[in-house]
């Protein structure tokens, strides 16, 4: 199971400054379960990995089998919570060059953007291939996969006519609200619903996540068993990672460090840290209280942003995410001549060079007035994601009770909208466009 160690944080804070938050640790955890703290509408992903019926997954492999047997290419349309949980586990799972090799269907993602020249790109790319879609979105409404749909759905449409395109097209939306469900019904494309009480950045575990990342053709079961093998850990108390990474990070934040930067030394983990982000910083960020979620690549960041973690203002801690085994194995070659001075290293393995730069690199950091926490998962498999993404929604949950928000809204992100909608004149948006209108 995933390993957290916080030694690397006692120059900062003690062990009695964490065992301090233990009593309020313990209590958040039981407001996870017992559902009595904020936001307790939201907690539908507390047992969902081991409440998921084998019969959904079933039914996701199959469509995915389905669109795989269709299409070349498949879009996924989210943004947020209906984008980035997919897009980590595919990349952290994908062949790097060959990405898709395993099932000769690429996974796309639109809509997570406005960008012009993007949605133009893709068309032009999509314009030869045999396509689908999976448009996802809880709420129906949100713009920018709206979007992308609209101009997607025209396309394939266009190529395809309509009965055909609408085999192609598998929607992930509300049980019965928003303008996404009507169309889907009226379409007759398939559907796979989002319930209530999970929220979008909560959702990787549910048919949001599962059904691109089975395109994909990855092991859904194994990802969801390694859920639930932590969930049921942590929630019987067996395992304490998620409390210990809560209060951890919490007792840091208390004494004055207000920025956590994710740490990763495998190029595969870049969108799980933009999906660890989205996690911790729409839970957190409210109340003008909260941790500053960033997140690096190493050792490529280390040639980019080490010197100001190294010295710059004291106002960060790390968290490392290791990868004990790579899946591969790669050893540097001797030289003959030996130009590049690296006959020392000859023979090792590359990830043996890697682990020494980041244990180099902890080391440093640590001296230079850096806290570190260590979390370890053994290998980048189905299974070990599994447990690292139930890990940190349960220790945000935690996280975020003990900070003293509500960890499951985000109201915040509504300003922007308001403001985008009255500068494009959306009809009911009268009053708003004459204010945003006088402040140009
Ligand atoms: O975490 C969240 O709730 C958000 O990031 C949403 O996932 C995001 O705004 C997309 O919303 P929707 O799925 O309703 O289109």
């Amino acid at each position: 199971m995933i390993q957290v160690e916080n030694k690397g944080v006692l120059g900062s804070v003690s062990l009695d400054d964490i065992k301090a938050l233990e009593t309020e640790g313990k209590i958040s955890l039981a407001k996870l379960t017992d559902g009595t703290g904020a936001g307790n509408d939201f907690l539908g992903w507390v047992k969902l990995p081991q409440d998921t019926p084998e019969a959904l997954l079933d039914d996701i492999d199959a469509t995915a089998a389905r669109l795989r047997q269709l299409c070349d290419v498949v879009v996924a349309i989210g943004i947020g919570g209906s984008y980035l949980g997919a897009k980590a586990v595919i990349e952290a799972l994908s062949d790097s060059f060959a990405a898709y090799k395993n099932t000769g269907t690429k996974v796309l993602f639109a809509g997570q953007n406005i960008g012009e020249d993007y949605l133009a790109e893709l068309k032009d790319y999509l314009a030869d291939k045999k396509f689908g879609i999976i448009v996802i979105s809880k709420s129906g409404t949100t713009t920018e996969p709206a979007i992308a749909f609209r101009i997607l759905k025209e396309q394939l449409e266009a190529q395809l006519g309509r009965e055909e395109a609408n085999k192609r097209i598998v929607a992930v939306t509300d049980a019965k609200r928003g303008a996404l469900r009507t169309l889907a019904d009226t379409e007759g494309y398939k559907t796979y619903v989002i319930e209530d009480n999970v929220g979008g950045r909560f959702s990787v575990l549910t048919p949001v996540g599962l059904l691109p990342i089975a395109v994909a053709g990855f092991d859904i079961k194994a990802l969801v068993k390694g859920a639930a093998d932590i969930a049921t850990a942590t929630l019987d108390g067996k395992c304490n990672a998620a409390m210990t990474y809560a209060m951890t990070r919490n007792a840091l934040y208390r004494s004055g460090k207000k920025i956590e930067i994710l740490v990763n030394y495998s190029p595969k983990l870049h969108f799980f840290g933009e999906w660890w982000k989205q996690l911790y910083g729409e839970s957190e960020g409210k109340d003008h209280k909260g941790i500053f979620p960033a997140a690096v690549d190493n050792t490529t960041d280390l040639h980019s942003m080490g010197q100001w973690i190294q010295e710059g203002e004291r106002s960060i801690f790390e968290t490392v995410i290791s990868v004990a085994k790579p899946e591969r194995e790669l050893r540097i070659p001797s030289d003959d001549a030996n130009l590049d001075g690296l006959n020392y290293i000859a023979g090792k393995r590359v990830d043996e060079v890697n682990k020494m730069a980041e244990l180099g690199t902890r080391i440093a950091h640590i001296d230079g007035g850096v806290p570190n926490i260590h979390v370890t998962i053994p290998e980048l498999s189905a299974y070990s994601l599994g447990q690292l993404i139930y890990f940190f929604e349960a220790a945000c949950g935690i996280s975020g009770y003990l900070l003293g928000v509500n960890p499951f809204n985000q109201p915040g992100v509504e300003a922007y909208k308001r403001n985008m909608f009255a500068l494009l004149e959306k009809p009911g948006y009268e009053k708003e466009t004459e204010a945003i209108r006088a402040k140009l």
